[in-house]
């Protein structure tokens, strides 16, 4: 972690210590003239940019070099600030504001005026989340607007849950990088689509289809229709290694006794059944492999329940060997 006073410069990539006031003043400054800035969340690290600037938010697609086709999360100070960017929200959305934000959760709802096509790619829903995490607060509120932010990654790639991790991915791309530390939770945000009757899961996250089923007493569906959300492609949340599930360690050390002469490499990921650490962990662990030329990783799967559902879906991306589009 950084921690090393007011800032530190690697490679001439800034990282502020985004617990200090003055952190924030760059930060937000930086994204009044259009920068983009890297910024700590309870769930990821987002590449942020200011919602009212399409300048800016353009730039995220090139960095990313994500299509325009996949629209971007609005991130909020506060619970209220919805009804400044989506209209007609319906119940079902109120009652998962008012009972999981600030939180992983970002709601898919239909899009207000103030709105611009660069941040949904001309649809007329918008995804919008309130992050649990005082930097990104803090920043939003001194900013005074919204911010849209991507995972701080380059398309299709593994989520960074450090300011390291998104220095070493997006380098002279991106302007400003606040440190927070290690993310909390370490999986992206719950997606839940509002527009559609009954809603639909479109992300799996920290906060379970279960969840929400049991607060709001309604039937949450799986996502139907074209492909939404990018984490829906095939292949996503990559690695450079090639990632093989096993059921258990067990099965996992007879995979690694029969690996094929040219994939020597190898080694096994097993967090046990502790959910948490396994979703704190996991990206962090990937990209380690990656950096010591690991050829293979073999991981243990999680239980599929709570945050081990979302733990799956990405392990199964990951492992994947279909292309991205
Ligand atoms: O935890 C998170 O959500 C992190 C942190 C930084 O907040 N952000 C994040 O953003 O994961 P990103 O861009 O990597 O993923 C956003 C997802 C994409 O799969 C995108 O397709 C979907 O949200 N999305 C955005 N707007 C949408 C909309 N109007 N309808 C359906 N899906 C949408
Ligand atoms: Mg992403």
């Amino acid at each position: 972690m950084l921690y090393l006073g007011f800032f530190v410069s690697t490679n001439n990539k800034t990282i502020l210590d985004g617990s200090l006031p003055s952190a924030i003043t760059k930060a937000a400054s930086a994204l009044r003239r259009d920068l983009l800035v890297a910024i700590p969340t309870e769930t990821v690290y987002g590449l942020a940019a200011r919602a009212s600037s399409p300048v800016a938010i353009r730039k995220i697609f090139v960095v990313k070099g994500r299509p325009a086709s996949h629209p971007l999360i609005l991130h909020i100070a506060k619970p209220d600030d919805l009804r400044k960017w989506a209209t007609d929200i319906p119940s079902i959305a109120q009652k998962l504001v008012d009972k999981f934000w600030p939180g992983p959760l970002t709601i898919v709802v239909k899009r207000s005026a103030n709105v611009c096509d660069e941040i949904t790619g001309g649809r007329d829903t918008v995804a919008i989340r309130c992050p649990d995490h005082r930097i990104a607060i803090e920043l939003l509120e001194r900013l005074d607007d919204a911010i849209v932010a991507p995972s701080a990654n380059r398309f299709g790639r593994v989520s960074p849950t450090t300011a390291n991790h998104v220095a070493h991915d997006l380098g002279q791309d991106v302007d400003l990088i606040l440190d927070g530390g290690a993310c909390k939770i370490g999986l992206e945000s719950t997606i839940v689509d509002c527009t559609t009757n009954p809603p639909q899961m479109l992300r799996a996250g920290a906060i379970t289809a279960e969840a929400i089923q049991q607060f709001c007493l309604t039937e949450i569906d799986a996502p139907s229709g074209e492909s939404r959300a990018s984490g829906m492609l095939e292949k996503h949340y990559a690695p450079n290694c090639i990632v093989e599930l096993a059921f258990s360690r067990k099965d996992a050390e007879a995979r690694l006794a029969n690996l094929e002469i040219d994939r020597r490499i190898a080694e096994i990921i097993d967090f046990g059944s502790d959910l948490e650490k396994y979703a704190h962990e996991i990206y962090s662990r990937l990209r380690e492999a990656d950096k010591r030329s690991v050829d293979v990783v073999v991981v243990v799967k999680p239980p599929m329940t709570g945050i081990g559902i979302a733990i799956n879906e990405r392990l199964k991306k990951a492992s994947n060997s279909a292309v991205v589009d």
